[in-house]
């Protein structure tokens, strides 16, 4: 089958080299001339596991084709997969220029019986109205337009693009989204394959299989048609229901502290329900990155223009918004005098990713900056994306090591819960310090080891 793909970001550029490799023609297109010349030498333009080494299939085969040109990628396709970005507009609801321009360009070029695929997160009723400009721009083109949202996280999106939890599709052309299920099918057939040839994700992958619900769950009872608008809420909701976790366990975390009970605990306890489960209930900084703050603002936007109560998302908001000035009080608690030397290990929002939007540790250096601390910080993937995010100031500063973080610091705080910070010699580490404080901001070091090298405390214990 042609495929070609619009956006060559987390998404997009995932989605093309996972086509390409299982035999698709596949034409990625960006407006951005410096990421299609970097695609066609074969690599990503951003850090995501293993997402390289597909990257370079795709390009060597042949079958990967980069391009600018829209003409060139869409006439021949058999389908269109969206995969633009839909940032947080000034009004705190989502930005659909990108979309919206790009299905209209997209109209112009494409052959009859095409099937649209709205992978981007975007809020409701947003395919209808694509649909409307489409036909405006080509009122003769015969087309489907599905809505197919994605579920993968930064970090983990090879992985989680080969094996889907679930893969829903709204619309009312049963044997469209029959074609589009197809294609994942093809994917997940795969799997074992595509991981094993791929080394940096082949040493994740035995446990990532073993530790999936879904893994042994056949892939047709795994694939959803509903209306398209229920497709969109269910990308939206997911991703504000975990964020609804994240926010509880960050509140509880705050009673832990003051009737020192360890939030860790209470949440193995209460995750070991299965119909709550443990995951998202991980307190620490709050939740970051380019979609749970988005999709949660852009939730309450959706409910406020329908008059609809938003009192209840507002709370998610709010408890992730205070997350950060919590930590600077805490911290401030610890036997730091103003104007000391700040380590902080990370930058990015989460492990495994180089990605720095709205990251609660960038957050955590600003206001420790703005509270009249010297800050230095480090991390091993973000330090380049945080410079230009998060521009250094004359007392918040990045540097490449972690001796740079602890020499001379009055108290190094862990902001990002990188595995390789877990397993500093934090011994060795500690004897660079003017004075010995440690701060656990995301609650997952050793407290009884910790607190024999320092004056320790963690988020929530
Ligand atoms: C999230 C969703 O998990 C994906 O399913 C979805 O496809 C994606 O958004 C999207 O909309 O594109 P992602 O933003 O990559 O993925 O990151 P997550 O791993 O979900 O983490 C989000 C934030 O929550 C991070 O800042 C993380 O540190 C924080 N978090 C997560 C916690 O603070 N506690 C937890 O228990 C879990």
């Amino acid at each position: 089958m042609n495929t070609a793909i619009i956006g060559t970001g987390y998404v997009g550029l995932t989605l093309s080299s996972l086509l390409a490799r299982t035999g698709h023609r596949t034409y990625c297109i960006d407006v951005i001339p410096e990421k299609i010349d970097i695609i066609k030498t074969g690599k990503s333009y951003f850090y995501e596991l293993g997402l390289d080494n597909l990257v370079k299939y795709g390009i060597d085969s042949g079958n990967l084709i980069p391009t600018l040109d829209y003409e060139e990628g869409l006439k021949d396709a058999d389908v269109v997969f969206l995969c633009v970005g839909t940032p947080s507009g000034p009004d705190g609801g989502l930005d659909l220029t990108y979309i919206f321009d790009a299905v209209k360009k997209a109209a112009k070029y494409v052959k009859d019986g095409v099937i649209f695929v709205q992978r981007s997160t975007v809020p409701v009723g947003t395919g209808r109205e694509a649909i409307r400009l489409m036909k405006e721009v080509n009122p003769d083109l015969k087309f489907t337009y599905l809505s197919c949202p994605e579920y993968l996280r930064e970090g983990a999106a090879v992985l989680d693009s080969i094996i889907q939890d679930r893969v829903v599709i709204g619309g009312d052309d049963k044997k469209a989204a029959g074609k589009i299920f197809d294609l994942f099918e093809k994917i997940e057939k795969e799997a074992e394959e595509i991981c094993s040839e791929t080394p940096e994700i082949s040493q994740y992958a035995n446990a990532y299989m073993k530790n999936n619900n879904h893994k042994d769950t056949n892939f047709s009872d795994k694939c959803m048609v509903m209306c398209l608008e229920s497709a969109e809420l269910v990308k939206v909701c997911s991703n504000t229901f975990l964020a609804m976790k994240i926010s509880f366990a960050n509140n509880i975390a705050r009673i832990c502290d003051s009737v020192d009970a360890n939030v860790n605990e209470v949440m193995d306890g209460v995750g070991m329900d299965r119909r709550i489960n443990r995951s998202f209930l991980y307190a620490g900084l709050g939740f970051g990155g380019g979609c749970f703050p988005k999709d949660v603002k852009g939730l309450k936007k959706s409910l406020e223009e329908h008059n609809i109560d938003s009192e209840f998302v507002k709370m998610v908001w709010k408890v992730n918004e205070e997350q950060v000035e919590y930590v600077v009080e805490q911290m401030k608690k610890m036997d730091i005098k103003n104007g000391a030397k700040v380590g902080m290990l990370g930058l990015a929002f989460k492990p495994g990713t180089s990605d720095v939007r709205v990251s609660p540790a960038c957050r955590l250096g600003k206001a420790l900056a703005q509270a009249g601390f010297n800050i230095t910080a480090t991390d091993p993937q973000a330090i380049e994306d945080a410079r230009k995010e998060f521009p250094e100031e004359d007392n918040l500063k990045y540097v490449d090591t972690v001796e740079e973080v602890f020499d001379g610091a009055q108290i190094v705080v862990l902001a990002t819960d990188w595995p390789e910070f877990k397993e500093l010699d934090f011994e060795n580490l500690s004897r660079l310090m003017s004075s010995k404080n440690f701060y656990d901001a995301r609650n997952c070091l050793d407290k009884e080891k910790m607190s024999k090298i320092f004056n320790f405390d963690n988020l929530g214990a």
